[in-house]
């Protein structure tokens, strides 16, 4: 098992610019990467298993079916898993992939978290000991050039986390990925999809505050790069659907005024009571959506995937 990091670390000159520019910025925002320290993994993770968190209850079947239908493609493939985070995803599909097949397979999880891609890594590889695991360590949104490619590659991109990106961002993304690309890849790309808009907010809005604790979390991860003194407890969680951009987002509302310092910084931080920072949007797709991002980035839909109330879809996509 080999394990690759190309991660910036705490302290990084480029991180602390690119932070305090969206805190000045108006409206004030929080890259939505930075949720995952190893905390925000952890909550992320108690997320997944949340009542109302309906997105991976449903992937997971999907994924189980889906391997069934494709799983002769993995034969002599790099499986290469962007965001991979605990692999219990890609668990699901190597079950479903005969032993024979499995040997033949290298699996490559890319992740933006040391921890989650060594601690999973090392699961799997004790699971699944016949399959070379090559973990890399890196924000695959930047560093796509990393990604090996030898052999025939089936990407994987799981959990809706492209609905994370700006609809421009997603097409850059996917015709980036298009653009190493060989013939023969495929990707498999999970999307979450437009449906009753209570279910969506709910989602976002647990009852055992989960979410919001994740929500304020990126101000432990702002300070740990910053050194700045936001108290997560002066915020307020708040998630909702904005149907114009078809997109839950959500923020973080000062409770009070507040005056953020940090030794790094040459003027503070300014917030009025009620003033949100914005931290993420998660889109929802309809399928005509999906056909026109793929179309826009030079890929073509193979197969859509989903259950019966299509409320999540795998899409299977080819260069064009
Ligand atoms: C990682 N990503 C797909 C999650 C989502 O649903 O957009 C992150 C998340 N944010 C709040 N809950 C979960």
């Amino acid at each position: 098992m080999i394990i690759e990091d190309f991660m910036p670390q705490v302290g990084d000159g480029s991180i602390r610019q690119k932070l305090e520019s969206c805190l000045r910025g108006d409206p004030k925002n929080l890259p939505c990467v930075f949720f995952y320290d190893h905390r925000g993994s952890e909550l992320y993770e108690e997320i997944t298993k949340l009542e109302e968190y309906y997105p991976p209850k449903i992937e997971i079947p999907l994924l189980r079916s889906t391997a069934r239908k494709l799983k002769e493609e993995l034969k002599d493939c790099d499986l290469v898993e962007l965001g991979s985070g605990d692999c219990s995803k890609i668990s699901v599909i190597l079950d479903e992939v005969p032993k024979e097949i499995r040997q033949t397979i290298v699996y490559y999880p890319v992740d933006v978290s040391k921890n989650a891609i060594e601690k999973s890594a090392c699961n799997l590889q004790q699971k699944y000991p016949e399959m070379d695991i090559h973990g890399i360590t890196a924000n695959f949104l930047e560093h796509i050039e990393k990604i090996p490619g030898r052999r025939k590659r089936f990407f994987c991109f799981f959990g809706s986390t492209i609905g994370n990106l700006p609809e421009s961002k997603a097409i850059e993304f996917m015709a980036d990925l298009g653009r190493v690309m060989n013939h023969n890849d495929r990707l498999l790309l999970g999307m979450d999809m437009l449906k009753d808009i209570r279910v969506i907010e709910k989602a976002y809005n647990d009852s055992q505050g989960v979410t919001a604790e994740f929500n304020k979390n990126i101000l432990r991860v702002t300070n740990s790069h910053l050194g700045t003194d936001f108290d997560p407890e002066d915020f307020e969680h708040v998630a909702f659907f904005n149907r114009e951009s078809s997109r839950i987002e959500m923020h973080l509302k000062a409770k009070r005024d507040l005056e953020i310092v940090s030794p790094v910084l040459n003027e503070k931080i300014i917030l009025k009571k009620g003033e949100m920072i914005h931290t993420e949007n998660s889109h929802k797709y309809t399928e005509n959506d999906i056909r026109k991002m793929a179309q826009a980035a030079g890929l073509s839909v193979e197969n859509i995937f989903t259950d019966d109330k299509k409320w999540f879809s795998l899409v299977e996509m080819v260069k064009r």
